[in-house]
This record gives C-alpha cells, sequence and structure tokens, in this order.
C-alpha cells in the first residue's frame, strides 16, 4: 500500500513535467524527493505549475463540493457523485468518513482522474466525532477555554483518524434569541466570550501545524449574522445597523482570522437586502480586504441556489455570477459552479483567473494538509483503530459534560444527594441513549454507546434495591399512562429526580419554537409529583434556554446539563451525588417568557430606563405583565459552595490612553466545598458620543478554590478593551468616565471607577 501512495502522486507530478514549463521541473524534483515541506516557495512554485497546467473543467471542479448519500441536511442535487468523482467534476466530498469509505472515494479521483488531485473530505464534526462531547452551547457554559480547546483537539483527532480533513466548525453566530434553534451550536450571545471560545475551538481543530495528520481544517461559520434572523425563525430575513453588525456580530469571526482559521462558510441568510453568499462586502471588502483572510469560503449547502427565492437572481446561472462576483471559492452541494461557470466566463461576466484564483486556495490547503504528497495519509486502519473513544477521550467528555452543567437552583442544599438515600428517577430523558447526545452528532452512536442517567446513578447508589425508575411520560404528548407508576416510586422515595427537556431534534437546524416551556406534559406531572410533598431536583436537557417560572418557583433544585453528551449520564451523577461540584455559568439568558426575547444582558439605559425598585413608573421602557429583568442573567450559575468577593480594586484613578489599568480582586470560598467559580469582569463607559451598554465583559478567568481558600485574581485592561464605533465609525475609546464591575455573574457586582485622559 505505501509504494502505491508514493507512485500516485508521482505519477501526476510526472504529467505536470511533461505538459509544462522548467519552472514545473523544479517543483516535480522537490515534492516527489521529499514530501510536502513548510517551505511556502515550494507550495508556491508546485501550485504554479499545477494551475497552469490544469483545464478550466478541472479547476471548477475544485470548487465543487458535493455530499454522498449517506447524510443530507437539505435537498440532494447530484446523486450521482461518484461518476463526477472520476471525471474530475467534484474536487471535494462532504458526510463521508471511515477509512475504508473515504479510502474507496479517494481511488475514485486518484486512479481516474488526469492530475490526480486527491479529493479534500469535509464533516460537520461539531462536538465531537465519536466521542461525544456536550453541545457547544453546553461546553460554553464551561467557560473553560482550556477544557474547550482540548474537546476541539479530540474531535479532530478522531475525525482525522477516519479520513476526515475539514470540520464546518466551529459555529460563532452571536444569538440572543433562544427561539433560534441553532443557539445550541454557538457560544451564546456574548461577544467577547464568543470570540474566546471561537479562537480556542479554531485552535483546537487546526492545533498549530496542518500537515499533522491528527488536525483538520477548521470553518468559521455562519458568515454573517446568521445568529439575528427576525422572530427567531431559522434562515429568516436579517437587517441590522452596521454598527450593531460590527459591534457584536462580526467580531467571532474576526477572531477566527486572527486564530488562523482556514476556511469560512456563509450564511444562509441575507443581511440588509443582500444574501450573505452574494455579498460583495461581506465576503470582498471585509473579510478579504479588512482581515487579509486567505483562505477559502464555501457556501452552506445550496445557498447559491437560494439566491434565486431571495430574488436577487433570476436562475441559478446567474446565482452563480452573483455568487463567485461576491467573493464565494466552493459551492457546497449547489452544482451551480459546476453547470454554469465555464458559460459565464465565455459570456465574459466571470473571468478564468477568478476560477484559478479560487480554485488555487482550495489546492493550497489540499497541500498543506499534505495531500499531494499522500493522498491517503489520513486513511490509516491502525490510526483508525487507536484513536476513537480512548479512555482518554471519554475521560475528557465525562469531564467537559460536569464543567458545562449550571445549577439554576439549589434551595435548602437540596443537592447534592447522599448515596443511601431512597431516589425515585422520573421522566423521558432519564434513560434516554439516543437524545442526550443532542444534535450534530457527527458519527457519533445514539443507540449502545450513551449513557443515561440510569445508568450514572447506578454506579453510584450504595444499594439499588433505594433506586427506582420510570419515565413517567413522553418528552412530547400527552400521553398519562405511566404518571401513576412514577406517583408511585415517588412516594416511596426520599427524593424525586426528574429529568426533562427537549428531544435533540426541537434544537439544532429548522428548530425554531414559539414555547419555550417543557414539551408535551412533562410540566402536568411535574405538577402531579409535586402535590406528594417531597423535594424534587430537576434535570434539564435541552438545547437553548428555556422558559422555566414555574419550574423556579415549584422545584427545590435545577440543574441544566444541555445534552451532555456520550458520558452525559456519568457525568450528571457525579453532580447530583457530590463527586463534582458544579460550575458551569449561562451564557445564554434565561427569560421569563417568550414576549421578552430577544433578551440579553448588555442592553443600553434607553431614554427612559426603568428602575424596578422606583416609585411606580408610567412612561418608562419596561413591559406591564412582566419584569424587564430575565429569570436567570448572563454568567449566572449556582455551586455547591459559596464564594465571597472583596478587595475589588484598580491601581489608579485617572489612566491616560497607553496605560494599562490594573486591576484586582480577592475571592474566597467561603462554603464547605471545593469548587471552582468563574470571576467576571464588566464595564460600563458612562458617556460617550454614540449610546453603549450599562455592560460589557472584560475579562473571566476560572479558580478552584479549596474550602477557606482565597485567591487574589487580576485583569489587565488597555485603551483597546474601552474601543467601540464612533459616531463616524472609527473604532476607538473615547475620553471620559467608566465604571467596572466584578462578581459572580452578569447582576451580582462590586463596583468601581475610573477615568481616562
Ligand atoms: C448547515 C451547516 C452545515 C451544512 C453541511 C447546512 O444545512 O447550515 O451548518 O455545515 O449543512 O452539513
Amino acid at each position: 500500500m505505501k509504494i502505491k501512495q508514493l507512485i500516485i502522486p508521482f505519477f501526476a507530478i510526472l504529467l505536470a513535467i511533461t505538459s509544462c514549463t522548467e519552472k514545473t521541473t523544479v517543483a516535480k524534483k522537490d515534492l516527489s524527493s521529499t514530501p510536502e515541506t513548510k517551505s511556502d516557495a515550494k507550495m508556491e512554485s508546485f501550485l504554479d505549475s499545477l494551475t497552469k497546467i490544469m483545464t478550466l473543467e478541472e479547476k471548477i471542479g475544485q470548487l465543487t463540493l458535493m455530499s454522498t448519500d449517506w447524510e443530507k441536511t437539505g435537498p440532494t442535487i447530484n446523486e450521482n457523485y461518484k461518476n463526477l468523482i472520476k471525471e474530475g467534476k467534484v474536487g471535494n466530498i462532504f458526510n463521508a468518513y471511515s477509512v475504508k469509505f473515504t479510502r474507496e472515494l479517494q481511488q475514485l479521483a486518484v486512479e481516474n482522474t488526469r492530475l490526480k488531485i486527491p479529493l479534500l473530505f469535509g464533516y460537520d464534526v461539531i462536538h465531537g466525532h465519536r466521542t461525544i462531547f456536550p453541545i457547544s452551547l453546553g461546553e460554553s457554559a464551561s467557560w473553560d477555554l482550556k477544557a474547550i480547546e482540548n474537546a476541539a483537539r479530540i474531535a479532530a483527532t478522531e475525525a482525522s483518524a477516519e479520513g476526515i480533513h475539514w470540520t464546518f466548525a466551529p459555529m460563532v453566530d452571536i444569538s440572543r434569541d433562544a427561539r433560534w434553534g441553532r443557539v445550541s451550536e454557538g457560544a451564546g450571545e456574548d461577544v467577547y466570550l464568543g470570540s474566546e471560545i471561537a479562537k480556542a475551538r479554531v485552535r483546537g481543530f487546526q492545533g498549530d501545524d496542518l500537515f499533522a495528520t491528527n488536525t483538520v481544517l477548521a470553518c468559521a461559520k455562519h458568515y454573517a449574522a446568521y445568529g439575528a434572523p427576525i422572530a427567531g425563525r431559522d434562515y429568516n430575513t436579517v437587517d441590522m445597523s452596521e454598527r450593531e453588525l460590527r459591534t457584536t456580530y462580526l467580531p467571532p469571526f474576526k477572531a477566527t482570522v486572527d486564530a488562523g482559521v482556514t476556511t469560512f462558510m456563509t450564511a444562509f441568510n441575507d443581511v440588509n437586502g443582500v444574501p450573505a453568499s452574494g455579498n460583495k462586502y461581506l465576503l470582498t471588502d471585509i473579510l478579504r480586504e479588512e482581515w487579509g483572510f486567505e483562505g477559502f469560503v464555501v457556501t452552506d449547502y445550496t445557498s447559491i441556489n437560494e439566491l434565486v427565492p431571495h430574488g436577487v437572481a433570476k436562475d441559478n446561472k446567474q446565482a452563480a455570477e452573483i455568487a463567485i462576483n461576491a467573493g464565494v471559492d466552493m459551492d457546497m452541494q449547489g452544482g451551480v459552479y459546476m453547470d454554469y461557470l465555464k458559460e459565464l466566463i465565455a459570456d465574459g461576466k466571470v473571468t478564468e483567473h477568478q476560477v484559478t484564483t479560487a480554485a488555487r486556495k482550495i489546492l493550497t490547503l489540499k497541500y498543506k494538509l499534505g495531500l499531494f504528497s499522500d493522498p491517503y495519509r489520513y486513511c490509516d486502519e491502525i490510526r483508525e483503530k487507536q484513536l476513537l473513544m480512548t479512555p482518554e477521550h471519554l475521560e475528557a467528555a465525562r469531564d467537559m459534560a460536569r464543567k458545562s452543567a449550571v445549577l439554576l437552583k439549589n434551595s435548602k442544599q437540596t443537592l447534592p444527594l447522599s448515596k443511601d438515600k431512597k431516589v425515585a428517577l422520573i421522566g423521558p430523558l432519564a434513560n434516554d441513549k439516543y437524545n442526550i447526545i443532542g444534535s450534530w452528532t457527527a458519527a457519533g452512536d445514539r443507540y449502545t454507546k450513551p449513557v443515561t442517567v440510569l445508568e450514572g446513578f447506578k454506579e453510584k447508589i450504595s444499594n439499588q434495591a433505594n433506586l427506582f425508575f420510570t419515565q413517567g411520560c413522553e418528552i412530547n404528548s400527552d400521553n398519562i399512562s405511566d404518571f401513576q407508576n412514577a406517583i408511585n416510586i415517588a412516594k416511596k422515595s426520599d427524593v424525586v429526580v426528574m429529568v426533562m427537556g427537549e428531544s435533540e431534534g426541537m434544537s439544532g437546524e429548522a428548530a425554531s419554537r414559539t414555547n419555550l416551556d417543557l414539551p408535551g406534559n412533562q410540566k402536568e406531572l411535574l405538577k402531579a409529583i409535586k402535590k406528594l410533598g417531597k423535594p424534587i431536583v430537576l434535570v434539564l436537557m435541552n438545547g437553548r434556554p428555556l422558559t422555566l417560572e414555574w419550574e423556579d418557583a415549584n422545584m427545590d433544585a435545577i440543574l441544566e446539563t444541555w445534552y451532555p453528551g456520550t458520558m452525559g449520564g456519568y457525568a450528571i451523577a457525579d453532580l447530583i451525588f457530590g463527586d463534582a461540584n458544579p460550575s458551569g455559568k449561562l451564557t445564554m439568558t434565561f427569560p421569563r417568557n417568550v414576549g421578552q426575547i430577544p433578551i440579553y444582558y448588555n442592553v443600553k439605559n434607553t431614554g427612559r430606563p426603568y428602575e424596578a425598585n422606583g416609585p411606580e413608573q408610567r412612561y418608562r421602557s419596561r413591559y406591564l405583565d412582566v419584569a424587564n429583568s430575565p429569570l436567570y442573567p448572563f454568567g449566572y450559575g449556582l455551586s455547591y459552595t459559596t464564594f465571597k468577593y472583596t478587595n475589588f480594586a484598580i491601581d489608579k484613578k485617572t489612566y491616560e490612553f497607553k496605560e494599562k489599568i490594573n486591576i484586582s480582586v480577592t475571592v474566597t470560598n467561603t462554603g464547605s466545598f471545593k469548587g471552582e467559580e468563574v470571576v467576571q469582569l464588566y464595564m460600563r463607559d458612562l458617556v460617550a458620543s454614540v449610546t453603549l451598554p450599562l455592560k460589557e465583559l472584560k475579562r473571566f478567568e476560572k479558580v478552584m478554590l479549596e474550602p477557606n481558600e482565597s485567591k487574589k485574581i487580576t485583569f489587565t485592561l488597555t485603551s483597546d478593551d474601552l474601543a467601540f464605533y464612533t459616531q463616524d465609525m472609527s473604532f476607538k475609546a473615547e475620553a471620559g468616565e467608566f465604571k467596572l464591575f466584578v462578581g459572580t455573574n452578569s447582576e451580582a457586582l462590586l463596583e468601581t471607577n475610573f477615568t481616562l485622559k
């Protein structure tokens, strides 16, 4: 097999020499004697030679990405993908994994096409490949950048061991609208935290060497503003000011460019009247010219074709013209570049140079991955056997699931439970393998591998006769046939643990909802159990903030676990029985009701702010029927221990623009459990030339503290951290008064202030 791998590219290069210039000979000598090196000059000379001998059709083939028939998330345009690979019309494939299948497809390209250019294999490896981690929103609640990077590293290791070169992640769409099902795939509502997590994920997927066989290309998606569809309905119109776009929605994308992300994916939506997949302003002016992005841009699925229903192209041909002229390099699944680019060049609407430039960006990354030296270097059965679902990967997933869980309520220290209590475990998600890993689960097994909460509890409870289980109800139905069993087991127990939430398909793509209560008759069952007067712990699995006012008022403890992944049941049991202490903090605000949405912490003051504790105020920015405040604010999450903040200090009262602002605070564990706290630093610019939020997260640090232990936490800000888009849209700080806040969530905060002059 090894010999064959070396010979194939050799033929490709040989072909290059026979048909090309002296420069090609240089490329041949270098590449056939040594595999890819990190020398840019060698790579450029190889790519010069290659692109010179490629026909227009071969170049267009490189701009085309097609799905296999394994999985689809939209209309399939072409079932004939194997023949298209052989004909060189499809240079990239997604929804294929395993050494066997990717090798089989790679062979079709390498053994049948004239230049034997290897295929690039992409896949949605979002929160794990085989070992499934908590959903991305859940991971973000860990506020643990190292753990998030490590989760992406493990996902890349497993995916690349199964032949994958490229993941369609991270999704870096900020969103403040819990109706939008895709909030589950992102890092929540905050621009600073979202940007830090975006960078961590890029580092984790791409590592520091693309040539290494355990790294994959990352893809920042969905560019741009996909998280702000009107009314939270997926794919819907986005209309927002330039200031808001640049302040809130673009920074995480820019952060991925700074972290070296190699690919970008366009969004389905339009932005201020221009669909993202035909948006030159976003794709060329900002992405390439302002930010200097050098990788390639792929569409989201058939979003070029969708320029027709958007109403900006009369047919697919015109759609292809708009997309390539806007800056889209690769057409995912739409087949329109394949069908029309040649004609468009003949018509003078597109130049061959544009096609060559786009193809070269893709070929550059194939080169960097080492595919020209060995197209099968990611198809190694031994690695595939050794690297999937290893004990280390499973342990990391369990740890991440513990870190992601957010303790929303814990009255009278209901949690943790003692292991010798009689426990009734009830709920449609208590023994459910299918849903516990959430949506977008790559090659994750939903049927046998996930550990359920029941399985986790069995390992903890000292006497198995003390553990009772029944499902009680379904996730989304009005069937009450198991209610009585649930009541019966609750009656004979000391405590009831109810595991409830959404099914995995209720969040994710095309899963917007307008009612964010627990679905079906789950709340009815909670009410029935509540009547028994036993302590109730509600364990939630869901992909978005839910409306939980009744639950908050009536349950004794609530633990939000998102979809915690393959090891979820063990992780939840670790937390419930006190072998681990919850430390997650919300990265999206939980509303009191759907009418408050969009709701987020960094709101502006308005000209008529409402003061909740003031006298009756009629003409104020408020609702008549519900408070302005959320049920649980951004950054909120309890622990089994308590933390005290003291000595909040800054080193000066007045700073010049070039000076550093040194901030410190002491955090003490004042309870009796060892625990982690996320120390959060927020800022407010009191008077500026434009209106600014009341609070903006600027820094955070996660610290572990033993009981009675104190730590001094220090943060440093510069005037860059105080910058914003001023009236003339320049990005800079303005002199004036500022407030700083530090604390355990976005509402419970100590304050100080300083002047910038
Ligand atoms: C989704 C993308 C995904 C793509 C490929 C689309 O429907 O919006 O996030 O990467 O499918 O599976």
